[in-house]
């Protein structure tokens, strides 16, 4: 029987995390981690999820949901998932599996609809996501995204090279930092528009300002501060990347220095886990068997 295998990619948020709910803009890029996805068509009518990622709730999920649209809810699948994504920590990881489900099983279909079961899972997933990790994982590159116009990809430029340093795995999820913020949203306002400002005008060195807008609006807990001090001593710069924590981690950090060498050798000496990853890769794929 054929066998199908679908990668997908993982994505960081430059700048606009959380005000692009609230209609700003924001930038966005896959990064070079991706979630691979083998899935083959069985006799016996059960659904067998191999997966080295814990998730297997969403994996149903989206199988399920696939499934459904192919009218044959009686089918049997095996699906086999590995990821090298860090779930949970805004780098999309939730997104890139439930593409490569959705997109491995249904091969040959019209990609609107693919667009539809994808947007399906992933809104139950996060209630009221902006739809910015669907649109990244599957076209790849760079984006300006905003809600309601949809993406705008940007032209290659050269972008720096980033270190992906991780602040803990929040214990909230983006559904309920994103409704954190709601309940305040009034008192943001202001914060929300410097946000989409600092998306359309976006520098390096804007990831200053960023962070402290971000910490403004309550989405940073006390040891990815803690971090960002130490590497702003040092000349570098650094933010959260998605929705943030508060309780323990804050997730994925986008960290920068004009001198990466020397972010490196301080998140190494603090046995930080990082990842050094290219930015601006294809989107959703279907891999040679
Ligand atoms: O899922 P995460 O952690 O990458 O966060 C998504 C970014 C938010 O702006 C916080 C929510 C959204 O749907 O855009």
């Amino acid at each position: 029987m054929e066998e199908v295998i679908v990668s997908a990619p993982g994505k960081v948020i430059l700048a606009g995390e959380h005000a692009v709910v609230y209609g700003e803009p924001a930038l966005v890029a896959t990064v070079g981690l991706r979630c691979r996805v083998k899935t083959r068509w069985i006799e016996k009518k059960q659904i067998l999820i191999k997966d080295e990622y814990e998730d297997v709730s969403l994996a149903r999920l989206a199988i399920e949901a696939s499934l459904k649209k192919r009218n044959q809810l009686s089918e049997g699948v095996k699906v086999e998932i590995s990821s090298e994504l860090p779930i949970g920590g805004g780098l999309g990881s939730s997104a890139a599996m439930g593409t490569a489900i959705v997109w491995s099983l249904l091969k040959g279909y019209p990609e609107v609809l693919k667009d539809r079961v994808v947007k399906l899972v992933e809104d139950k997933q996060h209630k009221n996501s902006s739809g910015l990790d669907q649109a990244i994982v599957k076209e790849g590159g760079v984006m300006r995204y905003q809600r309601g116009t949809g993406f705008k990809k940007l032209k290659k430029k050269n972008w720096p090279e980033f270190l992906l340093i991780d602040s803990g795995k929040p214990v909230e999820g983006t559904g309920e930092m994103v409704a954190m913020v709601r309940e305040k949203k009034r008192k943001y306002g202001e914060v929300f528009k410097r946000i989409g400002e600092i998306s359309e005008q976006w520098q390096e060195k804007k990831i200053k300002e960023n962070q402290r807008l971000l910490e403004e609006i309550g989405v940073v807990g006390g040891e990815a501060k803690k971090m960002i001090r130490e590497i702003e001593r040092i000349g570098g710069m650094a933010k959260i990347s998605g929705a943030g924590g508060v309780k323990e981690g804050s997730g994925i950090l986008l960290g920068f220095h004009e001198e990466i060498e020397r972010l490196k050798r301080l998140v190494e000496r603090k046995k930080w886990k990082y990842y050094q990853v290219k930015l601006g890769v294809e989107g959703v794929r279907y891999e040679k068997n």
